[in-house]
């Protein structure tokens, strides 16, 4: 229940931060263009890990943590552990003595008695345990989420999409699956920590990263590469789909923009297709990632795996383990995706720039029992359109994308066949794909 209350405050604080974004990107250029500095994008001074604080965390964007200067700061388990140690110290301190109202502090304190975590408390939980590192880690992160929770509103607010942030990107250096914790952890823990208040704590905590879901745990076991939330870095941009080629776009959700991502080794190939509409807003966004080895591949959509919803909006971050995927989407991604790879390509445009699309086998879906690749319909060679590729198994839909095909892209965007009335080469070919897609 409150768990849903601060999903909700960390929702407005972050359209806030965004357009916040935008402004301070608007004024930062206009003080740019009248000062004599030079510009450029090292003018400012390096952040200092060593001592930023928590406070020091003013935007995120795309999942990276921001200072006010917009550098990015760069995480590792230490800095992560430095932040919630600052958190920590301010969740500890005592009321200020004075009455004066500083703006440098991230909230007015007017705690009148005791502060939300007590020092001495922190400091036996901290010292009675032999903790790993990620344990560590994760017990300052029930210790302040349990700070939050009985800080003043107006603290609130300050800390915690702060410590949302840190603790989302605390979970991509840790090794720990929260459902399933150490034993003698686990027993310390409930020494200081009400059992009904550790799960639910836990439970605020699962936004996890680390812990995978069934279906990832089955691509995975099959060679399939499981893609980093996407866009965060490993993802890379190859550029926008030109409008003629998006063969199943949405007219809501006009461009679409190509990521990538190569498995280390090219063991693996992954897509997103961001569809976007005109004000530059995520609409739709499929993923399918494909084994170099196995041919086997799997299969996300923008969906939220719990609410069903679409996840929408500009500057949005997917969380892989938390998106519907292919053992679960009532969408069937293989009636059109099919054929010896798993992607639907267009040749000459950013969908065909990586190379190593066609995998050691020929494709099979990781799905549901409804998910097939049918032996092709005209195996490669078979036919004038097979010259360079088979030509799946058409299902109703597949036929819509033949048709567009053939009039537009194949063989070439120069001088595609025609459907209707074919040139002579494609002709005899084409009247046979007809029979399956009259
Ligand atoms: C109606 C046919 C159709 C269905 C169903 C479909 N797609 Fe696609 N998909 C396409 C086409 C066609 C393209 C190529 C881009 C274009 O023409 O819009 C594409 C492209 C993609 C791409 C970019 C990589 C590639 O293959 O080109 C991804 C990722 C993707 N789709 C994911 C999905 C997912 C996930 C599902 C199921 C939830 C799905 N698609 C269902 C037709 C379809
Ligand atoms: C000169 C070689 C060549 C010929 C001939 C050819 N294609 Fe293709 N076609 C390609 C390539 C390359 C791709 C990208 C395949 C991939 O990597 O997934 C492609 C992709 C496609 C796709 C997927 C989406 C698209 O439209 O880009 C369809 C459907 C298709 N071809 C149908 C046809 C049909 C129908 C014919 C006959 C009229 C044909 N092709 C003839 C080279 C060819």
């Amino acid at each position: 229940m409150w768990q849903g209350k601060r999903t909700k405050m960390y929702r407005h604080t972050k359209t806030f931060i965004f357009f916040c974004i935008i402004g301070l990107g608007l004024i930062s250029s206009c003080v740019m263009k009248t000062t004599t500095q030079p510009a450029g994008p090292d003018n400012g001074s390096t952040i200092n890990l060593e001592k930023i604080t928590y406070f020091d965390i003013a935007h995120a964007y795309h999942g990276l943590l921001l200072d006010r200067q917009f550098r990015e700061i760069k995480l590792s388990k230490a800095v992560i552990e430095q932040l919630q140690d600052s958190m920590i110290q301010s969740l500890t301190a005592m009321p200020e003595v004075s009455t004066e109202e500083s703006d440098a502090k991230p909230y007015k304190q007017h705690r009148k008695t005791k502060p939300p975590l007590e020092k001495s408390y922190v400091k036996k939980v901290l010292s009675g345990f032999k903790f790993s590192d990620d344990q560590r880690i994760l017990t300052k992160s029930l210790l302040i989420q349990k700070g939050i929770d009985v800080a003043l509103p107006d603290e609130k607010l300050a800390y915690q999409w702060r410590f949302d942030l840190i603790h989302e990107r605390s979970l991509d250096f840790l090794q720990l699956d929260l459902r399933n914790l150490d034993i003698d952890f686990s027993r310390y823990l409930n020494n200081y920590i009400d059992p009904r208040i550790l799960a639910a704590l836990l439970g605020s905590l699962r936004i996890d990263n680390f812990v995978e879901t069934g279906y990832m745990r089955t691509c995975r076991s099959n060679s399939v590469p499981i893609p980093p939330n996407w866009p965060d870095s490993g993802w890379v941009n190859r550029g926008t789909l030109p409008s003629e080629y998006a063969f199943a776009g949405s007219p809501s959700n006009p461009n679409s923009e190509v990521w990538t991502y190569v498995a280390p080794g090219n063991a693996g190939l992954c897509y997103a297709l961001p569809r976007t509409n005109t004000s530059g807003s995520v609409g739709l966004l499929g993923i399918i990632c494909q084994s170099q080895t196995t041919g086997k591949a799997c299969f996300w959509d923008n969906l939220n795996a719990t609410t069903g919803r679409r996840i929408t909006g500009r500057g949005i971050r997917l969380q892989i383990n938390q998106l519907k995927d292919g053992s679960n989407l009532a969408e069937n991604c293989t009636e059109c995706h099919r054929g010896f790879n798993a992607f639907v390509v267009h040749p000459h445009t950013p969908l065909g720039s990586p190379t190593n699309r066609d995998p050691s086998v020929r494709y099979t879906p990781i799905g549901q029992s409804t998910w097939a690749n049918p032996p092709a319909f005209s195996e490669l060679g078979a036919g004038a359109c097979s010259g360079c590729h088979e030509i799946a198994e058409p299902t109703p839909r597949y036929c819509g994308i033949l048709r567009q095909a053939a009039d537009k892209t194949m063989p070439s965007a120069a001088t595609p066949a025609g459907w209707n009335r074919p040139t002579a080469a494609y002709a005899a070919h084409i009247s046979y794909l007809k029979t399956r897609c009259p």
